[in-house]
């Protein structure tokens, strides 16, 4: 995000710190400062990047983007049911705006890598088919594959239930027995799951491994982690 001059009461309110009315007194108690001086009154005009807080910079003043290990049982959305993915974040950064955002979505049954962010060029560049960012799963499945999955996914005619489109090609490499990875470069409600439904098979587990070429091996993080990063970086970080 570009810096810009704020309000200062503004900057407080839209990083989560407070209301608005409550600035005024963080600066008659001194505990706001602005380049190292207190600031003439709440509405001054300002860099968020040059104020503090008790003596501390504020919390990623200028957009924030974190790369998180969505652990199993979580959803992505307020609209469906259970605990979200949210809660694994510091309360604050809920009342940021512009808000956190999922990067497309995981199912409540599906583990693994998820960018959350509160810049909406990212998201749609990391989501716009034009830019068809490749995303890997781990798929388990109830029974043994049979092969002929392979050049179905990849033959681009595969129809699931309720679309009107067929999927794009998608890459399968067989694991083992009960176990594959799959590539896609688009993203459905519930793709992977349906897929395979359309093949007669079931799911039984699943993980994102990979956005592009971001692996969560490589990362290393464990359920519920996160490390937060620049936009640009991640955007090198995926392609
Ligand atoms: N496909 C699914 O079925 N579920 C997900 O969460 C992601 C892709």
């Amino acid at each position: 995000m570009a810096q810009k001059l704020e309000r200062l009461e503004k900057i407080m309110s839209r990083l989560g710190y407070g209301a608005r009315r409550d600035v005024p007194h963080w600066i008659r108690e001194g505990w706001l400062t602005v380049k190292g001086e207190r600031p003439k009154s709440a509405a001054v005009k300002v860099y968020a990047a040059d104020v503090e807080l008790d003596g501390q910079p504020l919390d990623h003043p200028d957009g924030l983007t974190i790369i998180y290990h969505k652990p199993l049982g979580t959803v992505c959305s307020r609209k469906e049911e259970g605990r979200i993915i949210y809660e694994d974040f510091p309360e604050r950064w809920l009342g940021r705006s512009p808000a956190l955002s999922s990067v497309g979505r995981l199912d409540k049954d599906t583990s693994g890598l998820l960018i959350v962010t509160d810049d909406g060029q990212l998201n749609h560049y990391l989501t716009s088919p034009k830019h068809g960012i490749s995303k890997t799963y781990a798929v388990t499945l109830d029974k043994p594959l049979t092969g002929t999955e392979v050049a179905s996914f990849a033959a681009g005619t595969l129809m699931l239930e309720a679309d009107d489109k067929p999927c794009l090609p998608a890459e399968l490499s067989i694991t083992g027995e009960n176990t594959a990875s799959l590539v896609l470069h688009e993203g459905r409600y519930h793709q992977v799951r349906r897929m395979f439904a359309a093949m007669g098979n079931h799911v039984t587990a699943l993980e994102r491994t990979h956005v592009g070429g971001l692996s969560l091996e490589a990362l290393n993080l464990k359920q519920s982690e996160y490390q937060t990063v620049a936009s640009e970086t991640l955007k090198q970080m995926i392609v």
